[in-house]
């Protein structure tokens, strides 16, 4: 069959340029087969990386009709499939009419790394970002063994799914989250560093939750797009190593920690009282944490006084339909989570954190409407009170006047 490649051709700082070969191949064919094939035989300048051809080194990563994938692995069958999937093993459409006989395959260069040539990225950021998480079993603390350090089974077992990681680079090319902070690590290290904290001859857990859970540039700063769990190759689900390393960071630490943490606590703690956020006290909750950061709730000011004008600031807020099984739910979750964390490597520290105070975080499944809808300590309910009457003499003030909250302080 006649398959056209439209393979992206580049060079550092030049456009880009699309390059179309027509190929005759196999169905089965892989992509990398199919470049070869163009290398080989059509043209020669035509740069891309190869070695293992059987999934195992992860060297031929690329963008194959857009998205990231191993040239070796996905067949010429496969892609087309994709693209017409009922009709494409028929060789005919539906109502009979026979399928063009050139079809297309696209092919670009990974993204989130620079280009070198054509289909080769510069990988520098994937290899130092896999660095920043010390990526080895530590045997800090302990004496040198007379023999190897012994693992059962079941122990080695966890380790399998990110085991499994052939570094191909195929979930930073696509991970949402890089495109937009350079900073965060990606979510090849964070799967690595799952590794580490599953392992049960690492002894640096706690220091490992510390780093992985600050700032955007480790857990937090997945935004949980789910990229990197549909393009992995190998099944390793970086999205769900996150999640694993966020339940012990989150058990660890409380609200004051950082402010993706309390986001995260806040969170879950309205949707269980309330069965959805409350959005009065969600920003005053996280970004002002609790009126004890001001500079934090004035820089909620312009957002409330625009949801004022809007007339989206809710005045009053209501629980939702079956908040007792949102409740349940959120119950099931929190203890499968802590049962999951228990399998990191290092034991639970002797006091964990307590309970953020305004919110129920036992197991017990929590029955019937939460009575305490409203700010939760005297102190908030004066402050949430004193705020939303600041934000209604801004509004009618702004009205009046016909000038912004910041033409007043003199920051326009
Ligand atoms: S996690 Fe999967 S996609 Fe990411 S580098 Fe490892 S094998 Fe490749
Ligand atoms: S889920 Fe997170 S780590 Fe994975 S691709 Fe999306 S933003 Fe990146
Ligand atoms: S050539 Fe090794 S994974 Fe494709």
């Amino acid at each position: 069959m006649q398959v056209l490649f439209k393979v992206v051709r580049q060079y550092p700082n030049q456009q880009p340029r699309l390059q179309t070969y027509t190929l005759e191949v196999e169905p089965s064919s892989t992509i990398l087969e199919c470049l070869n094939q163009i290398k080989w035989e059509q043209d020669g300048t035509l740069a891309f990386r190869k070695n293992c051809r059987n999934t195992i080194c992860g060297s031929c990563s690329m963008r194959i009709n857009g998205r990231a994938a191993l040239a070796c692995k996905e067949t010429i069958k496969q892609e087309l499939s994709r693209q017409i999937p009922s009709t494409f093993l028929s060789g005919k459409l539906t109502d009979g009419e026979e399928l063009n006989p050139i079809l297309e395959i696209n092919v670009a260069p990974m993204g989130n790394m620079p280009v070198i040539k054509d289909l080769i990225v510069d990988m520098q950021s994937f290899w130092q970002n896999l660095d920043t998480v010390d990526p080895y079993v530590s045997t800090a603390g302990r004496q040198v063994p007379e023999r190897e350090f012994l693992q059962s089974p079941e122990d080695r077992a966890k380790l399998d799914q990110m085991g499994n990681c052939i570094l191909c680079g195929a979930c930073y090319s696509d991970c949402n989250a890089l495109e937009v902070n350079p900073g965060f690590v990606g979510p090849h290290a964070l799967a690595k560093a799952q590794r580490m904290l599953a392992d049960t001859r690492d002894q640096a857990t706690e220091t490992r939750l510390s780093q992985y859970g600050q700032g955007t540039e480790g857990v937090w700063g997945c935004t949980r797009c789910y990229n990197c769990n549909a393009v992995c190759p190998m099944d390793v689900a970086p999205l769900d190593q996150i999640s694993q390393i966020k339940s012990g960071v989150l058990q660890r630490q409380d609200a004051q920690a950082s402010r993706s943490v309390r986001h995260r606590k806040v969170l879950v703690n309205l949707v269980q009282q309330g069965g959805w956020i409350d959005e009065r006290k969600f920003g005053f909750k996280v970004v002002g944490n609790n009126f004890k950061d001001v500079q934090g709730v004035l820089g909620l000011i312009p957002l409330g006084l625009r949801m004022l004008q809007r007339g989206k600031f809710p005045s009053t807020f209501e629980a939702s339909a079956g908040v007792s099984e949102v409740r349940s739910l959120i119950n099931s979750v929190k203890m499968r989570e802590s049962q999951s964390t228990e399998t990191m490597s290092d034991p639970a520290p002797q006091n964990p954190v307590a309970p953020e105070s305004d919110a129920p975080e036992s197991n017990a499944l929590v029955e019937g409407p939460d009575p305490s809808f409203g700010w939760n300590t005297y102190a908030e309910r004066i402050n949430g009170r004193f705020a939303m009457l600041g934000f209604i003499a801004l509004l009618v003030l702004e009205l009046v006047t016909h000038q912004d909250f910041f033409t007043w302080i003199g920051l326009r």
